[in-house]
C-alpha cells in the first residue's frame, strides 16, 4: 500500500494506492488522518479489500465528520461492495474492465466446447488456476454471462482479453469462485454435528479440523462457536482454507454485516443453540464483528484442491457445497486428498448433495446427512 496525500481547497486528500494482496504499510495512512480538517476525501485506487484496523479508522471518521464533509472513493466494485454491506458509505468509480457477479445478464453467448477448453488451458498456463475439471455446464454459465455482461460476444476477443490482462481474469475468477456462505447454514446438520459428532470426538485430547472452501469464513467461526457451546474450543483448532485470497481476506477481517447476522441467530437456534450468538461477537451500528476468543481458534490460509497436497490430520474435514463444481475425477482426488489428511476414526462432512459413491473405506454415519465415517483399512 502507498500512501499520498495533499491539501486543496479546505479538503485534505487521501489517495491509498494498493495493486492488491501486498503487506500493508499502515502506518503512513494513519498518520496522515491523525489532523483535524474542515473537509476529509479518501480514495482507495485498486484497492480490493482493506485490513479491520483501516475498517475500524473509517467508522471513527465517519463519526467525527458530517456526512457532507467526509468522503470514501474507491475503484474497485469487490471493495465498494464490501464497504456497503458494513454501512460504510462510498462512491465508486467505474472502470471499464469491471464485472459484476450480481448483475444478471440475459443473454447466454454459445461457444464450442473446444474453444472453452482451450481457454481453460491457457488459463492454467498463465495464472496457475486449474479449472480443467470443474463442471463444463457450470463453467459456460459463468464464462457467457460474463461475456454478456462485458458486451464481448466475440470468444476469441474476450479469450486474448482473459489471457492478456490480470485485472480483467480477476474478475472473471471471482465470478467462477462461487462465494454463496452464511452462519450455521443447514442447521439441521450443525445440530447433528453438536448432539452427535462432536461428542464422539470429545474422546480425543486436542481436535484439529479442516474447514474446505471456507469462504468468507462463517461456517469456520460457526463450528468453533459450537464448539466453544460444547466446552470443547480450548482444546480445539480449525484451519480454514480457500483458493480465493479475496474472501480469505474477508474472513481474517470477521466483519458482517448485521442482515446476515439476524439469519444467523435463526440458523444457530435451530441448530440447538445453547448460549445467545450475539454472545460471540462485538455489534456496533455498521456490523458484528467475531470476539477475539472465537478469532484465534481459526487459522485462515490459501489452499487450492486441484493442485496443493495434505498439509496435517484431521479429525473432522468439513468440505460443503465445493465438490458440486466438480467433475467426477476431480471429486475422486479431492476425496482421496482427505484421506491422506484424515484421521483414522475422523469424519467428513459434506454438503446436502454431494456424496460418497462406491467408497468402501468410508461408512455413512448418520442417515439423511452427508456425514462419513473413516474406515482406514491399511491400518487395521
Ligand atoms: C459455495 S462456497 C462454500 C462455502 C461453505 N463451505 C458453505 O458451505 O457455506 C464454495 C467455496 O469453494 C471455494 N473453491 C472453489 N474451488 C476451489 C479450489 N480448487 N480450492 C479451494 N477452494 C475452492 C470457492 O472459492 C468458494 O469460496
Amino acid at each position: 500500500m502507498k500512501v499520498l496525500a495533499y491539501y486543496k481547497n479546505q479538503t485534505k486528500h487521501i489517495l491509498v494506492l494498493d495493486a492488491c494482496e501486498e503487506e500493508v504499510a499502515l502506518e503512513d495512512f494513519f498518520q496522515e488522518i491523525a489532523g483535524v480538517y474542515t473537509n476529509l476525501e479518501i480514495m482507495f485506487i485498486e484497492s480490493l479489500i482493506l485490513p479491520v484496523r483501516i475498517i475500524e479508522a473509517l467508522v471513527k471518521l465517519m463519526e467525527q465528520y458530517r456526512q457532507n464533509t467526509f468522503k470514501i472513493y474507491t475503484t474497485t466494485e469487490f471493495l465498494s461492495h464490501y464497504l456497503f454491506e458494513l454501512r460504510i458509505p462510498n462512491v465508486q468509480l467505474h472502470r471499464a474492465s469491471q464485472m459484476s457477479p450480481e448483475k444478471d445478464a440475459e443473454d447466454l453467448i454459445e461457444f464450442p466446447e473446444e474453444k472453452l477448453r482451450d481457454l481453460l488451458m491457457g488459463i492454467y498456463q498463465i495464472y496457475g488456476y486449474d479449472f480443467r475439471n470443474y463442471q463444463l455446464e457450470n463453467l459456460k454459465r459463468t464464462i457467457s454471462q460474463t461475456m454478456a455482461r462485458q458486451s464481448m460476444p466475440d470468444f476469441d476477443r474476450f479469450k486474448k482479453k482473459i489471457l492478456q490482462d490480470h485485472e480483467f481474469f480477476r474478475c472473471l475468477f471471482l465470478n467462477l469462485s462461487v462465494n454463496v456462505t452464511s452462519f450455521f447454514r443447514h442447521p439441521e446438520l450443525f445440530k447433528v454435528l453438536r448432539e452427535e459428532v462432536f461428542p464422539y470426538l470429545n474422546s480425543f485430547p486436542h481436535l484439529r479440523i479442516w474447514s474446505v472452501g471456507a469462504a468468507s469464513g462463517e461456517e469456520a467461526y460457526s463450528l468453533a462457536i459450537l464448539l466453544d457451546e460444547l466446552n470443547m474450543l480450548e482444546k480445539s483448532i480449525i484451519y480454514a482454507t480457500d483458493f480465493n485470497s479475496l474472501v480469505l481476506q474477508k474472513a481474517q477481517n470477521g466483519l458482517y454485516a448485521l442482515p446476515l447476522l439476524r439469519q444467523a441467530v435463526e440458523n444457530h437456534q435451530k441448530s440447538g443453540e445453547s448460549k445467545q450468538l450475539e454472545e460471540y461477537f462485538h455489534i456496533n451500528p455498521y456490523y458484528a464483528q467475531i470476539r477475539p476468543f472465537i478469532k484465534k481458534k481459526v487459522v485462515f490460509f490459501h489452499h487450492n484442491l486441484t493442485s496443493d497436497t495434505a498439509f496435517n490430520e484431521f479429525h473432522l474435514i468439513i468440505c460443503k457445497n465445493v465438490l458440486i463444481y466438480f467433475n467426477s475425477q476431480l471429486q475422486e482426488s479431492v476425496v482421496n486428498l482427505f484421506k491422506q489428511s484424515l484421521h483414522r476414526n475422523g469424519f467428513l462432512v459434506l454438503g446436502r448433495s454431494e456424496n460418497l459413491f462406491y467408497r468402501q473405506d468410508f461408512i455413512k454415519y448418520k442417515l439423511g446427512f452427508n456425514i462419513f465415517k473413516f474406515l482406514n483399512s491399511s491400518l487395521e
